[in-house]
């Protein structure tokens, strides 16, 4: 298995991160809060919540703020450890344990959490199948596992992947190599940065071996109001950036 790169260690590509305020808004200010929130269990009074990849902890201290009573916090970057842990209030802070961990080699107590999340991470892990299981057997009956990730018409490219223009007045976005997946070498931020493409099958697949129900999926685009207010989204109308997926361990 591929070492990981841990490209947020990487002064350069953190700062530069950092910089974007979409990587920083508040997570219910983010466009696609909507797509993400449908799936949430109306409360989460006194749960216990694992949040993969947190990078800032922007989900981990929303969970705390809606009621979790636990959030084990695992990132495989110090600098984002850091980070967050600077941004987390007094309050937040008796709720939310940060450990620095390579998700590859993840290892959770069994039936224990009640949700766990993972926003923007497994497209940079080369293997998902052991943390899909680990999360499986992580979760109490009835407990929930959504996840975004760069979608795979995103990730496909073996180049960096960018719009093409068709004619004057048209653009496209190109799918090509779909069906082979595995690492791609991105300019995302700063060049050489690694991450994994994979098929919608191959995500859906996973967690219908391990046992899961699948109650949603979602493909994120502006809504037409989103459209009106921000414009800069329109090449988002376009094709689907994010895969998000939310299953229930029956
Ligand atoms: C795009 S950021 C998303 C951060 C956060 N989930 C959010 O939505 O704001 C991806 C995060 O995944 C973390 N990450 C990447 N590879 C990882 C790995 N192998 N193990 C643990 N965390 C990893 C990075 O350090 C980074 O914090």
């Amino acid at each position: 298995m591929a070492a990981a790169q841990n490209i947020y260690d990487d002064d350069v590509f953190f700062n530069k991160y950092l910089g974007y305020p979409r990587s920083t808004d508040d997570i219910s200010g983010m466009h696609e809060w909507d797509s993400y929130a449908q799936f949430f269990p109306k409360s989460m009074k006194g749960f216990k919540v694992v949040d993969l990849g947190c990078g800032t902890a922007r989900f981990s201290r929303y969970a705390v703020n809606n009621g979790a009573e636990y959030v084990l916090a695992l990132d495989i970057s110090k600098n984002m450890i850091n980070k967050a842990k600077s941004l987390t209030n007094e309050n937040e802070s008796k709720h939310i344990e940060y450990k620095l961990e390579d998700l590859t080699n993840l290892t959770l107590e069994k039936k224990t959490f009640n949700l766990v999340f993972s926003c923007f991470t497994f497209h940079y892990l080369s293997d998902i199948d052991r943390p899909f299981k680990q999360i499986y057997d992580s979760l109490v009956s009835g407990g929930s596992f959504i996840f975004m990730v760069e979608h795979p018409i995103y990730t496909a490219s073996i180049k960096q992947p960018s719009f093409i223009k068709v004619d004057q007045d048209n653009i496209a976005w190109p799918v090509a190599n779909y069906q082979n997946e595995g690492q791609r070498i991105t300019n995302w931020v700063t060049e050489g940065v690694l991450k994994y493409h994979r098929k919608i099958e191959t995500y859906i697949n996973l967690c219908i071996k391990l046992g899961f129900q699948i109650n949603g999926i979602s493909e994120w685009g502006p809504t037409k109001q989103q459209l009106i207010d921000l414009p800069h989204l329109i090449n988002e109308d376009q094709r689907p950036e994010i895969l998000t997926i939310s299953c229930i361990k029956p």
